[in-house]
C-alpha cells in the first residue's frame, strides 16, 4: 500500500521511527521502495552527487523533473517527495504554485522545500491548495553562498530562531521538516515542542526519522563523508573491483567463453 503524509504522523504519535532515503533513478528507486524504505526524496543533491555540479544551486526544474519522473516510474509504495530547486520558489508563490504542480504531474505526492522567514507564507500558499509541503531548516544547502559554507547550523540564540521557524512552518501547514547539521539538543527541542514529524540529517536521534542520501550510506561517493554519515556498504571499492576484472578478462581472451556466447 502506498505511503501517505498522514502516516508520518501515526508513526510519530507512536513512536515508530522511520527512514528516508533519496533517489535519483528508476532503478534506485525500485531498489530503495523493494528495500522498505517508506519515503523516497528526489533530492536537489542529484546535483552536485551525479550531475557533477559544485553545489546544489545549479540544477534546474527540468532537470528535476527528469529525475522525478524516473523516480515516479521505479518506486512501487514510498511517498514521493520532490525536492524543489533553487530559483523554483523563491520569487513568487506563483512560481512556487507553478513549480510544485509540476512535480505532482510526474508522480510526486509532495514536494519539500528549504528555509523559514519567507519560506512560509510558499508553505502556506501550497498546502492551502492541497500541496503537500516538507520544509527544510538548519543547513540549506541552496543557501550554501549566504551561510559561507556547510557548517553546523542553530547554536546559541539562533537554535531560538530555528525553532520559531519550524513553529511557522508547522503552523502554515508543513507536514513533516528536514533538520540538516545542527546540534542534536536542538533536533530533540524542535522534535519535543513541535508537533510535525521531523527528519533529521546530521541532527541527533531524538528525530523521528532520519534521511541520508543513497550514495553517501553505501559508499559511493568519494572523499571523507561528513560526520553524519554513516557508510553502510562500501560499493565504490566493490564496483572498481568488478571492473578491473572485466578488464583483465577482457585484455586476457578469458571474456566471454562459450557459456557467454550463442550458437
Ligand atoms: O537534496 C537532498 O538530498 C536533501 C537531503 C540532504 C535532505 O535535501
Amino acid at each position: 500500500m502506498t505511503v501517505t503524509i498522514h502516516d508520518l504522523a501515526q508513526w510519530r504519535a507512536r513512536g515508530q521511527k522511520f527512514a528516508m532515503v533519496t533517489a535519483y533513478d528508476a532503478l534506485t528507486a525500485r531498489i530503495v521502495d523493494d528495500a522498505g524504505i517508506p519515503v523516497i526524496l528526489v533530492g536537489d543533491s542529484v546535483a552536485n552527487v551525479m550531475l557533477g555540479y559544485p553545489t546544489t544551486v545549479q540544477v534546474t526544474m527540468d532537470e528535476m523533473l527528469h529525475h522525478a519522473r524516473a523516480v515516479a516510474r521505479g518506486a512501487r509504495e514510498a511517498l514521493l517527495v520532490g525536492d524543489m530547486p533553487f530559483g523554483s520558489y523563491q520569487a513568487s508563490t506563483e512560481d512556487a504554485i507553478r513549480n510544485a504542480s509540476a512535480f505532482l504531474r510526474v508522480g510526486m505526492h509532495c514536494v519539500k522545500l528549504e528555509g523559514g522567514g519567507p519560506s512560509v507564507d510558499v508553505v502556506r500558499a501550497l498546502a492551502e491548495r492541497g500541496i503537500p509541503v516538507m520544509g527544510h531548516l538548519g543547513l540549506t544547502p541552496q543557501s550554501v553562498n549566504a551561510l559561507g559554507g556547510y557548517k553546523v547550523q542553530g547554536r546559541g540564540d539562533a537554535g531560538d530562531r530555528l525553532l520559531a521557524d519550524a513553529h511557522a512552518l508547522a503552523d502554515a501547514g508543513a507536514f513533516s521538516l528536514v533538520l540538516e547539521c545542527v546540534p542534536a539538543e536542538l533536533g530533540r527541542r524542535v522534535t519535543d515542542e513541535v508537533g510535525t514529524p521531523t527528519i533529521g540529517i546530521g541532527a541527533g536521534p531524538h528525530t523521528d526519522g532520519q534521511v541520508l542520501v543513497l550514495q553517501d550510506l553505501l559508499g559511493l561517493t568519494p572523499g571523507p563523508a561528513p560526520r553524519f554519515v554513516k557508510r553502510y556498504a562500501d560499493l565504490a571499492s566493490k564496483m572498481s573491483e568488478a571492473l578491473q576484472r572485466f578488464a583483465k578478462e577482457v585484455a586476457e581472451g578469458a571474456y566471454p567463453t562459450d557459456a557467454e556466447s550463442y550458437r
